[in-house]
C-alpha cells in the first residue's frame, strides 16, 4: 500500500507522515530530506546561490550515496554513510535547496530512487510535493495537507526555536511565501493538488487529529 502526503512547507507533512507510518507499521519516506541531502552535498562541493552550477549538481545527485536507516523513527538520513539528519535542516541548506529542487536531472534521479525505495518496501507513507501527482500517480491513498500561511510560519518558528536556531519571524514568513511560490511554479515536480487527493486543512487541527482522520479514511476505504 502506497500512501502519499503532499502539501506546502509547514503544513505538518513530516510529523503526520511519521506518525501515520508508525500506526500502519510501514516505513516513512521524507522526500524533502533527499533534496536537502543533495543541497548539502552541493554546499560541500562549493555550489552556492552565487555559483549554482547546474551541470555539477546534476552529476552530484547521480553519484550521491544516499540512504535511510529505517530502524530509527524518524529514519536517519545517511549521506556517504554519515548521519546528516540534523545538518540537512540547517538554514544554509534550506536557503539553497531550491537549486536542487529546480534541477531536472536531480529530480529525475531522486524520483527514480523514490520509486525504487517503494518497490523494495512494498508499503510506504511518502511525503513531499509531487508524490501523489508525479511519482506515485497510482497510490492507494493520496492526501494533500494545507494550512494558513501564518499558522505554518508559527509552527516552523516553534520548531526552529526548539532546536535553538534564532529566527526572525518576519523573515521566516517572507521566506515561506517565497518557497510556496517556488514550489507551486516549478517547471517539473511542482506542488499541485492531485485530482483524487483528499484535502485536509490542518490550520485548526492537532497532529493526533490529523493522523486519526487519515487512519479513519484508510480504514473505511480499505474495508469497503
Ligand atoms: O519538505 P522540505 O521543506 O524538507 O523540502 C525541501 C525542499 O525540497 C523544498 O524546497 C521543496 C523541495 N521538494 C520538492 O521539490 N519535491 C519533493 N518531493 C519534496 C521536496
Amino acid at each position: 500500500m502506497i500512501i502519499t502526503i503532499d502539501g506546502p512547507a509547514g503544513s505538518g507533512k513530516s510529523a503526520t507522515a511519521e506518525q501515520l507510518a508508525q500506526r500502519l507499521h510501514v516505513p516513512h519516506l521524507d522526500t524533502g530530506a533527499m533534496y536537502r541531502a543533495v543541497a548539502l552535498k552541493a554546499l560541500q562541493d562549493g555550489i552556492s546561490a552565487e555559483n549554482p552550477d547546474q551541470q555539477r549538481i546534476g552529476q552530484l545527485a547521480i553519484a550521491i550515496d544516499l540512504s535511510f536507516d529505517w530502524n530509527t523513527h524518524p529514519a536517519k538520513v545517511l549521506l556517504d554513510k554519515r548521519d546528516v539528519s540534523s545538518d540537512i535542516r540547517k538554514p544554509e541548506v534550506t536557503a539553497i535547496v531550491y537549486i536542487a529542487a529546480d534541477n531536472k536531472v536531480v529530480r529525475s534521479e531522486l524520483v527514480r530512487q523514490q520509486r525504487q525505495i517503494a518497490a523494495q518496501a512494498g508499503s510506504l507513507v511518502t511525503e513531499g510535493r509531487d508524490q501523489g501527482t508525479l511519482v506515485f500517480p497510482d497510490a492507494d491513498f493520496k492526501f494533500y495537507l494545507d494550512a494558513d500561511i501564518k499558522e505554518r510560519a508559527r509552527r516552523r518558528l516553534a520548531e526552529l526555536t526548539r532546536k535553538g536556531i534564532a529566527t526572525d519571524p518576519q523573515a521566516l514568513l517572507a521566506d515561506m511565501q517565497a518557497r510556496d511560490q517556488r514550489d507551486k511554479s516549478r517547471g517539473v515536480g511542482a506542488l499541485l493538488l492531485a485530482q483524487d487527493a483528499i484535502v485536509l486543512d490542518t490550520t485548526a487541527m492537532t497532529l493526533p487529529q490529523v493522523v486519526d482522520a487519515m487512519v479513519k479514511i484508510i480504514g473505511s476505504k480499505s474495508n469497503g
